[in-house]
């Protein structure tokens, strides 16, 4: 029986979607459940020679024996979770993808209003996905639920009874969080960050499991740091030194260029300490260091970036237990038998 959580460790698109892939399909977990904010995540997950972009449905779908909830605290948009049920047809999620009967539901005027908001849109630089006033009216207690509309209707479960009920049965469940620790609400680099905090403890009480039950907490670092909208962001560098690096990069969900700097220690041991890390996932490791693309051995990494990752775990004092050399489920190093 385990119960682990994985969160981003800086301003989100470290890279979750694709360790979460990879997680659920080497541990084939029973049930895997979806925290964080809602649709303004954009997972990306890299399968087979096929590419997809997700807001909603859980990244570990690939795995097709698994159970895939939506926890009470996510945010659903219904015209997105239909059309992902749709698009992932062939890994057969009808049937086996559920909300919280308890989620909150955006509503179009939800989504007009954000966009239409000089404050959240052009101010914070949101995503435009109708999640912060969204949970402005949860917070008001005005929000509708997935239970009180018709088009969730035979997509609704009770997802605390079935996740507790599993690990009660000595079965495992895996928990993705969305967005990252820059980006919460309360420790993040307020006011520019999403409507809740993002951390793990909320992806556990997203999904209805309390803290006592938590085994470990993957925080995902990329190996230089994205941020997308506003807000600010120390290790920031400009535009033409990332294109000379080669680490530019564009939004899944808004198709917004994404700001970019280097890997920052301090935001790195932070983020570590208030998600109670007990193991680190490094991403994209191939796109700073080109000799270690597709690497599956720690063995095959240079001097140079062994030399990153223990300055990673000196400064952290957690280990980095998988490293990300590309963007296949297949360019992967897993280190986790180490740790026992
Ligand atoms: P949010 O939930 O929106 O925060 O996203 P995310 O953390 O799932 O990350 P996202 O998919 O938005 O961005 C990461 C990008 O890096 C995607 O294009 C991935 O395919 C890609 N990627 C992930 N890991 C690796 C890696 O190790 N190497 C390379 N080259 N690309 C990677
Ligand atoms: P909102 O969550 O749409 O209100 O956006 C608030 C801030 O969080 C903006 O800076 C967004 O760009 C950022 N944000 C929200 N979700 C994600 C995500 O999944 N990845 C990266 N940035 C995000
Ligand atoms: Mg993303």
């Amino acid at each position: 029986m385990t119960c682990n959580i994985l969160v981003g460790g800086s301003w989100g698109d470290e890279g979750k979607g694709k360790c979460i892939t990879y997680l659920c399909n080497q541990d084939k977990p029973d049930i895997i459940a979806r925290a964080g904010v809602g649709p303004n995540a954009g997972h990306s997950v890299e399968f087979n020679g096929e590419k997809y972009g997700l807001r909603m449905i859980p990244s570990g779908f690939v795995h097709t024996d698994a159970r895939l909830l939506i926890g009470a605290g996510v945010l659903v948009d219904p015209q997105v979770f239909h059309h992902e049920l749709d698009y992932l047809n062939k890994y057969q999620v009808k049937g086996r993808t559920f909300a919280d009967f308890r989620c909150a539901i955006i509503e179009e005027e939800h989504k007009e209003q954000d966009k239409a908001s000089d404050h959240l849109f052009k101010k914070i630089g949101s995503t435009g996905t109708g999640c912060g006033p969204a949970n402005r009216d949860r917070a008001l207690r005005t929000v509708k639920q997935a239970m009180d509309i018709d088009s969730m209707e035979g997509y609704t479960a009770d997802v605390p009874l079935e996740v507790n009920t599993a690990l009660d049965e000595g079965k495992d469940v895996f928990i993705e969080g969305s967005q990252g620790f820059g980006l919460s609400l309360y420790y993040g680099t307020y006011p520019y960050v999403t409507s809740k905090d993002t951390t793990a403890s909320s992806a556990a009480a997203d999904v209805g499991v309390g803290p006592t039950r938590i085994d470990d907490v993957i925080v995902v670092f990329k190996s230089y740091i994205t941020r997308v909208g506003e807000g600010p962001f120390p290790s920031e560098i400009s535009q033409e030194k990332a294109e000379e690096m080669d680490i530019e990069e564009y939004g899944t969900v808004t198709g917004r260029r994404r700001r970019v700097g280097l890997f920052d220690m301090d935001m790195a041991r932070e983020s570590c300490m208030i998600n109670g890390a007990t193991q680190i996932a490094l991403t994209c490791v191939d796109r700073l260091y080109d000799s270690c693309e597709r690497v599956t051995e720690y063995s095959g990494l240079s001097g140079e970036i062994k030399r990153f990752v223990e300055e990673i775990e000196d400064a952290t004092k957690v280990p980095v237990t998988i490293i990300s050399t590309g963007p296949d489920l297949t360019d992967t190093i897993d280190l986790r038998e180490e740790l026992l």
